[in-house]
Order: C-alpha cells, then sequence, then structure tokens
C-alpha cells in the first residue's frame, strides 16, 4: 500500500516538493524509504508546513542515518546535534552564515551526507537558499576536463571560514556562537569526480569555499606553471558548477523542513533581508567518505 507521500519535481533539473507526510521521529519506516528516495533522486526535497522542535529535528534526522559531527559552531542548549542559523534584524551588516557556495564541512573525513534545515522565523521576502546539482554539472564536463578531473584530488580545508582570522567576521553575529580555531588549517584530500553510495550516479565534488588547491598531474605539483594551471582549473570550476541552468531556489516559509543531499549539491544563502529576522534550525547526517 501507497503512503500518501505525494512528490513533485520543482524543475527540471533538481529539487522536488514533498506533501502529504508529517515529519517526527516515530513516522512509518515505509515513510522513511519514500523520502530519502525522493531525497537522493531529486538531491533537494522541500517538505513544507512542519513543526519540529529540536529535538524531534534530531530524531527524525537519525532515521537517514547517524549524527555527523559539526565543528566550530556550537549546537543550541540541550540539543548538542541542533545548531541555530540566525541573523538578527538588528544585524543587516552582519556576515550571512552559509552565504557563499559551499557543501557543508567537505572537509571532513566523512562529510554529512544530507542536511536538514527547518525554517522557524524567516523574512517575508529574501534570505533564499540556491543549490546547484552537482550531478547535472557532472554530466555536462566537456570531455577533455572529464579526462584532467579522473586525475585530480582537491584539498579541502575550513581555513578560509574557520580560522581566528574570520573570528570577527562570526562575532557579529549575536544568535551564534562559533569558535574559530587552527584546526581549521588541517587539510583532507578527496576526490572531484565521486560515485555516489545509493544511486551509482557520477558526480562533482566540488565548491569553491573548502577547496583551497588542487593536485594532480602537472597541476598544484609546486612548480609555477602547476599553480597556473590549479588556478585557472579552480576558476573553471566554480564558474561552471555554479551556472544558473544547474541551480533550484527556494523562497522560504515558516514551517519549511528542506533536505539535501550534501554530497551532489553546493549551496548558498542570499543575504538580501536587511532589517529583518532569519531563524532556522539544522541537523546534518553522516555519509562515508567520498570515493572515486
Ligand atoms: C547552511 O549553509 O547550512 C545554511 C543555509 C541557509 O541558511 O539557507
Amino acid at each position: 500500500m501507497g503512503t500518501g507521500i505525494r512528490v513533485s519535481r520543482l524543475t527540471g533539473v533538481l529539487g522536488a516538493r514533498a506533501d502529504g507526510v508529517t515529519l517526527c521521529p516515530d513516522i512509518d519506516p515505509a515513510e522513511v524509504s519514500e523520502l530519502r528516495a525522493a531525497l537522493v533522486e531529486h538531491e533537494v526535497l522541500v517538505v513544507p508546513g512542519q513543526a519540529l522542535s529540536p529535538g524531534a529535528q534530531a530524531g527524525f534526522s537519525h532515521l537517514l542515518g547517524d549524527y555527523s559531527p559539526v565543528p566550530f559552531v556550537q549546537p543550541v542548549p540541550e540539543h548538542p546535534e541542533v545548531i541555530k542559523v540566525v541573523k538578527e534584524a538588528s544585524e543587516p551588516e552582519a556576515f550571512n552564515f552559509g552565504g557563499v557556495w559551499h557543501s557543508d564541512f567537505s572537509f571532513l573525513d566523512a562529510p554529512p551526507a544530507f542536511t536538514v534545515l527547518h525554517a522557524l522565523d524567516v523574512p517575508a521576502v529574501g534570505g533564499d537558499t540556491v543549490w546547484a546539482s552537482m550531478t547535472a554539472a557532472c554530466d555536462q564536463l566537456p570531455d577533455d576536463v572529464r579526462e584532467t578531473l579522473e586525475q585530480v584530488t582537491a584539498v579541502h580545508s575550513a581555513s578560509a571560514s574557520y580560522s581566528p582570522a574570520q573570528q570577527g567576521l562570526h562575532s557579529g553575529l549575536s544568535g551564534m556562537d562559533i569558535r574559530t580555531s587552527e584546526a581549521a588549517h588541517d587539510t583532507r584530500e578527496h576526490p572531484i569526480l565521486v560515485t555516489h553510495p545509493e544511486t551509482g550516479k557520477r558526480s562533482l565534488f566540488f565548491n569553491g569555499t573548502y577547496i583551497r588547491g588542487l593536485r594532480g598531474p602537472g597541476i598544484g605539483d609546486g612548480t609555477e606553471a602547476g599553480a597556473t594551471q590549479e588556478r585557472k582549473l579552480l576558476r573553471w570550476l566554480h564558474d561552471f558548477t555554479t551556472h544558473v541552468r544547474f541551480t533550484f531556489r527556494h523562497r522560504w516559509s515558516n514551517g519549511d523542513v528542506v533536505l539535501w543531499d550534501n554530497r551532489t549539491t553546493q549551496h548558498g544563502a542570499l543575504n538580501d533581508y536587511g532589517g529583518e529576522r532569519r531563524e532556522l534550525n539544522r541537523t546534518t547526517v553522516a555519509g562515508p567518505t567520498p570515493a572515486a
């Protein structure tokens, strides 16, 4: 028997909406399977009209996998798996958390598979989030670039975001407790061309925020020519992967839960709601180490 969940696509590339379901920690396993299948197929899944407490959001997230540790950002008191993404109306000039193209914590050995973001108090207009499909971008890679990328790994690090030099930026957000540290300089290499562990589809694992370098034959090899190639390819990859033809943009309403597959998408939040408050709760679900 069907679950009653209705899934409808929101663009021709990525993004779908699920209606007819109430998210909670003891949701029917058949509904979890259906939501998970829609999530990995469409990469971003919007579930409107939800009312999850922080504990219930963590409980629901566990149905998709284990908790994925959150570095640098302190959790909500009494809910160690939940972080609050909040910018107050009085902080129009403050840095927008998640406001540049990235995939969550790609600098970890095992970055999160999924992120779950629940809108609690969002502006009437503005503060949309935009995702780009790295599966669609991978499908359209020119052959010569694909051949090059098969031999390239990316060096991920949180240094540009969470090293102590960035503390002033984060301290402008009164509702978030972000503690930078020297550990942000740690680096991890992941392949750029990866295979999704559930769908078997090829995808790019690229984002311009946490990828600080590339390594491959004649690229990032310590020579001047290698450094030039590295810079050129990083710029090309950023421009190509974030092209509007690969994107889906969500306009938030209070109660929305949006889940995304962090392994096959990049995202960024827009900072165009000066003078209004924006508050969402976020949980992350563990994933495997990216594999070519
Ligand atoms: C994030 O990058 O996790 C936050 C995205 C958003 O606030 O829309």
